[in-house]
This record gives C-alpha cells, sequence and structure tokens, in this order.
C-alpha cells in the first residue's frame, strides 16, 4: 500500500508544516528500516524524494558473468556528483545608484559549451518572442509549487543526512571516450531490414554461448529471463543486462518487433527527442518532429488504462501538442502533471528557480488510455495531479530518474511496463529505443568483490560452470 495515502489528513492543504514533515521523517525511518523501497527517501502529499542511483542499483545485486562468476555492481556514483548549482545567482551592488543587481554566474561546465552566454546583454521583457513569453507564463505557474512543494522532501532529505557535501571516491576508470555508436548502427541496420516484422521477434540471452553471432538486435525483443543480473557481450563490448529485462534496439522505423510480439503493456513512459536549442547545439542525438511522434504504436501496445506517461521539456508549445494532439491522437486522457524538481547534492536546486536561461525543473504529463475501460474494473489508485519528484540528476545529458518506484501504487502488482526512447534498461520492463543499451554498457558502473544477493541463483545456473561449483572469482572492469 502506498504509505503515503495513510498521512491524507495530516498532509490535505495544511499549512503546518511540522505536522507534514514528522509524517515525511516517519517516511524517511520505513525506507531506512527496509519497509518502503531504498531509492524513494521520502514519500508525502508534496510527492517524493527520490535516490536514482540507488534504484539503478537494485538491478544488480547479483550479476553472473560471462565467465559464470557472480559478483555486485553499482553505478558510478561520480554520474550524481552534482556539488553546485550549474548557475548561481551573484549580488553586486551598483555604487553609483545604490543598488543591487543580480547577475547570473555559471559555476559548471554550462559555461565551457556555451561561453556567450555569459556576455550576453541582459535582455528586456519586450526582447522575449511568443514561446518565451508563453514559458514565462508557464513559470509563473508552477514557481510556488516547486518552491513549496519541494521544502518539505527538501527538509526531510537534510533530516535523514541524505544530502551532502561529502564526495565520491572517482573511480580510475572513466566512462567511454568513444561511446560506441549505438543510434548510427541502427541507421545502418534499417537500411538491411525490412519494416516487417522478424520472423522470430524473441529471443533470449542464456549462457555465455549465446553470444554476439547469435543475437539479432536490430529486429527481435532480446531478453535476459533470470531473476539475476547477466553480463553479456554484445556488439563486441560488454554490457550489464538488468533481471528479466528486455530491449529492442531500433530506429522508430523499425518497430515492428515490439508490435508483433504481441505484448500489451499497463504502464507505458516515454522521453521523446524533443527539438531544442541545447540537443541541436550539442548534436547528442537527433530530435524527431511531432508529426512522427503521432505514428508511434502506442495504442497498439497498450491495455484498457494503460497509465501513459511523457517527459515534456520545457517548452509549452510542447505541452501543448502532447496535451492537445499527441494523447487524444492515441486515445489517452490527461490525467495529472508532476515535476521533477532537480536538486544538487547539498540539497539546492540547479538553476535559479527564476533563471531566464534554464529551470531547476522538468515537466512529465500523466495519462490513461481510455479504450475499452469502459468494460474493465480497475483498482489501481487514481494519478494525483500536481507532485513532485526531487532527486538529484546525473551529470549525463539528458539522463532521467526511473519511474518505477513512483508508479507502483498506481498500476497493478504485475503490470507490464514499456520505456520508449529509453537508454538504460530496468527489471522487468521492456526498453526501446535507438541507443536502448547505452548506460548498461559495463563502463558506467563498477563491480565489487563483495558477497552478493545470489541466493536468487538457480542450481541451473550453479551448475553451468565447468568445474561445477560457482566461481566467486570477479572480474574487474572498472
Ligand atoms: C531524450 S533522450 C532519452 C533519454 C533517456 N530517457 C535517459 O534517461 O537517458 C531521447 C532518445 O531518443 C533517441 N532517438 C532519437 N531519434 C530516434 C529514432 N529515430 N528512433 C529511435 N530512437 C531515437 C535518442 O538517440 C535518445 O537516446
Amino acid at each position: 500500500m502506498f504509505l503515503g495515502k495513510l498521512f491524507n489528513a495530516d498532509f490535505q492543504h495544511t499549512t503546518e508544516r511540522s505536522c507534514s514533515l514528522s509524517a515525511s521523517y516517519f517516511i524517511v525511518w520505513l525506507s531506512v528500516s527496509g519497509l518502503l523501497q531504498m531509492s524513494v527517501l521520502v514519500a508525502n502529499d508534496d510527492g517524493w524524494l527520490l535516490d536514482a542511483c540507488s534504484l539503478i542499483d537494485e538491478g544488480f545485486k547479483c550479476c553472473l558473468g560471462v565467465n559464470n562468476g557472480h559478483f555486485r555492481c553499482h553505478f558510478k556514483k561520480q554520474n550524481f556528483d552534482i556539488l553546485k548549482p550549474h548557475i548561481v545567482l551573484k549580488c553586486t551592488s551598483d555604487a553609483s545608484s545604490n543598488a543591487v543587481q543580480n547577475t547570473e554566474t555559471h559555476t559548471t561546465e554550462d559555461a565551457r559549451v556555451n561561453p556567450k552566454t555569459r556576455k550576453k546583454r541582459k535582455r528586456q521583457s519586450s526582447d522575449l518572442n511568443q514561446g518565451e513569453l508563453d514559458a514565462a507564463v508557464y513559470h509563473e505557474k508552477v514557481r510556488l509549487l516547486v518552491l513549496e512543494g519541494s521544502q518539505s522532501l527538501l527538509e526531510a532529505g537534510h533530516h535523514c543526512g541524505y544530502f551532502t557535501d561529502a564526495i565520491h571516491p572517482v573511480s580510475t576508470s572513466q566512462t567511454p571516450a568513444v561511446e560506441c555508436q549505438l543510434a548510427a548502427l541502427c541507421d545502418m541496420a534499417k537500411q538491411f531490414l525490412t519494416e516487417e516484422a522478424a520472423d522470430t521477434p524473441k529471443q533470449v540471452v542464456k549462457g555465455h554461448a549465446d553470444l554476439d553471432a547469435h543475437l539479432n538486435l536490430f529486429s527481435c525483443l532480446t531478453g535476459n529471463p533470470d531473476a539475476h543480473a547477466r553480463e553479456v557481450t554484445l556488439i563486441g563490448e560488454r554490457y550489464f543486462l538488468p533481471p528479466r529485462s528486455r530491449f529492442l534496439l531500433s530506429d522508430i522505423t523499425r518497430l515492428q518487433p515490439l508490435v508483433t510480439s504481441g505484448d500489451k503493456f499497463d504502464l507505458i513512459v516515454l522521453d521523446p527527442p524533443w527539438e531544442n536549442k541545447s540537443v541541436k547545439r550539442s548534436r547528442r542525438y537527433r530530435f524527431l518532429p511531432s508529426s512522427q511522434l503521432k505514428q508511434l504504436p502506442v495504442p497498439e501496445l497498450s491495455t484498457a488504462g494503460c497509465v501513459v506517461v511523457t517527459w515534456v521539456t520545457n517548452r509549452p508549445r510542447h505541452l501543448r501538442f502532447v496535451k492537445e494532439e499527441l494523447f487524444p491522437h492515441w486515445g489517452v486522457k490527461v490525467v495529472a502533471q508532476w515535476l521533477w524538481v532537480k536538486v544538487t547534492r547539498t540539497g539546492e536546486f540547479v538553476f535559479p528557480l527564476d533563471s531566464p536561461h534554464k529551470k531547476p525543473y522538468e515537466v512529465l504529463l500523466l495519462g490513461r488510455s481510455c479504450a475499452g475501460r469502459e468494460n474493465t474494473t480497475r483498482c489501481e489508485a487514481e494519478l494525483p495531479d500536481r507532485r513532485l519528484i526531487v532527486s538529484i540528476p546525473s551529470s549525463l545529458h539528458s539522463h532521467k530518474p526511473s519511474l518505477s518506484a513512483v508508479l507502483k501504487p498506481y498500476i497493478r502488482p504485475d503490470a507490464k511496463c514499456l520505456e520508449m526512447f529509453a537508454r538504460i534498461l530496468q527489471p522487468d520492463w521492456t526498453s526501446w529505443g535507438n541507443e536502448v543499451i547505452k548506460f548498461q554498457h559495463h563502463s558506467y558502473y563498477i563491480s565489487e568483490n563483495a558477497e552478493c544477493a545470489c541466493d536468487t541463483l538457480t542450481s541451473e545456473h550453479r551448475h553451468e560452470t565447468p568445474s561445477g561449483h560457482m566461481t566467486t572469482s570477479e572480474p574487474n572492469y572498472s
């Protein structure tokens, strides 16, 4: 049961923050004592404080290596070492007018990426284009929610010692200098594969014999059906696949194997490559026009009453498109709007809340598929509106926190979940995208010699080793 609900009476629009806080502390205690998932540190009626890094690690308590040794691994914590806000407000006084001015100073790589922004003349509100004016209106609507809602979550996080300026030890190995060009490989595969479904749309990775040569990653759903993570070699590189995870590595025009697999999903999360200046400038990935997003086979992949969640940039134009065109086109009714609030490891917003350049939050639009719903009785809780997910973002461009823990109360226990435009896999989820295994590459992880939770290993796997024993020798990839 979702524990936050227990405290509804206390939280309901009360101005007595102490009341709300004591409930939050109780939830922190539950979390620390293992009664809640460790990744949800606080849950209250404002939203959730989430530890996105430990959420990834939950899938890697036991990993079976290519040599059948088993080990535990962790996503590199330095990816979440956001110690200072990217921009800070600096107060300067103007001696001639005795006035105090707030100017923005870049503290991190933002300044290196775009040094010009520092020199920009302060723009007058009359200089703003329509998109920027709309964004300012939207910001006025949500700023109080962000400010007040995040307060109780941040206070609870401070109280339990989650926010700290201690630096994680930096691993000697860095993330790959030359990233494997998964999207380019998908483009190449596109030339050779027809749009029709593959003959065998599903395949599993099982045992170290099933490597590279046997797997068709671009036109089949590939899965690790085991209860433990697995290290595999794919396209000549080592990857870690979480337990019971499946993926399709393909371009949007080659989604057919997913559709013909016949699977229907109760939860679909999408993070489309929206067109925006920073993506264009950095050329990190290509964006997709809205017309192409409408072609996604979301209705074919949804169960009646499926929860559909879309990440949207802070551009009101995109938000309007999802609300007024995309969701209606898919037969999805908008039911809630949440915000992801990004904070540093010391609990400050990553950008000043009122910065004209970048905001410390991003939008999530949640809907339910209406098709066939009238004939079904569903027992999941209604999705609440205006909630915040507060977390430390990763420094990897555009990397979002997993929503699996916060959405659990709103879907049935055995729900099938799909992430579209994913770059990471999740235990029990199906994921698709043209970079879908990017953050499963071994270089994003540290493997550990420590005893791992391999009670889940079946006797079948224990017999896989040539000697008939589980090996305990650990591969050290980091
Ligand atoms: C906003 S990013 C997703 C980020 C992801 N949610 C994360 O947390 O790391 C969008 C993704 O869509 C992928 N993409 C862009 N064009 C695509 C296409 N034509 N087909 C499939 N995926 C595409 C990009 O390569 C990128 O990985």
